[in-house]
């Protein structure tokens, strides 16, 4: 049985998909032990509390630098015995010290198509309003692994989603969150607690 530790900082909506799928039995070789916020306030924290489990809150601005935060997140992952890490919605870049510690044992959710509305800047509703700027008809969401290099690590599941004329940055994303994050997360997670996907040369390829 795989621990998974969720990185969180909002809602934690798919926190919550999360949490259904495990007790859904979708998620049968991984049990999700520990919640981590950046946040004090973040309403994941609640979610978790209200499902028995255990949280942790590491706070960036009581640490000097991310290079600080960075270590202090990687200790209390090896602590928490993490063989799985998932960001669901964690705003904060960690460095390469996380990175290399956990290298192709961390994933990461992002609410758009990737290569497109990702990188430095692209996170929440602002992915929604670029991608409805530019003007795009089909946008989705990515389920990726975490490397030193923002949202550019190997990916593993995509799902399109199409673009209405009336959306705004809300309805696009609360649709996005519906129709593909929380599909693709739990199922991501499930392939990798059941040890079916493998990466070579910065792809992935699933044994399903
Ligand atoms: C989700 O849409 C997630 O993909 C996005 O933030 C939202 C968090 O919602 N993450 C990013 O933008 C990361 N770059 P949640 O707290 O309800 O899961």
């Amino acid at each position: 049985m795989k621990n998974i530790v969720v990185l969180v900082s909002g809602g934690g909506t798919n926190l919550q998909a999360l949490i259904d799928a495990e007790h859904r039995g979708e998620i049968p070789n991984g049990k999700i032990t520990c919640v981590i916020s950046s946040k004090t306030d973040a309403y994941a924290l609640e979610r978790a509390k209200q499902n028995n489990i255990k949280t942790r809150v590491l706070v960036r601005k009581d640490f000097a630098d991310i290079a600080s935060y960075s270590a202090a997140m990687r200790d209390l992952l090896l602590s928490e015995k993490a063989d799985l890490v998932v960001y669901a919605g964690f705003m904060t870049i960690l460095d390469e010290q996380v990175c290399n510690a956990f290298k192709n044992k961390m994933i990461n959710v992002h609410p758009a198509l990737i290569p497109s509305f990702c990188g430095k800047g692209f996170y929440g509703l602002h992915v929604h309003e670029e991608a409805l700027k530019k003007g795009v008809k089909v946008s989705g969401a990515t389920v990726h692994f975490v490397t030193a290099e923002c949202d550019a690590g190997p990916i593993i599941l995509q799902k399109a989603v199409a673009i209405e004329e009336d959306d705004t940055p809300e309805t696009l994303q609360r649709r996005i969150m519906e129709q593909a994050e929380w599909k693709i997360l739990p199922k991501a997670v499930s392939l990798f607690c059941d040890g079916k996907i493998s990466v070579e040369n910065g792809r992935t390829f699933l044994h399903e």
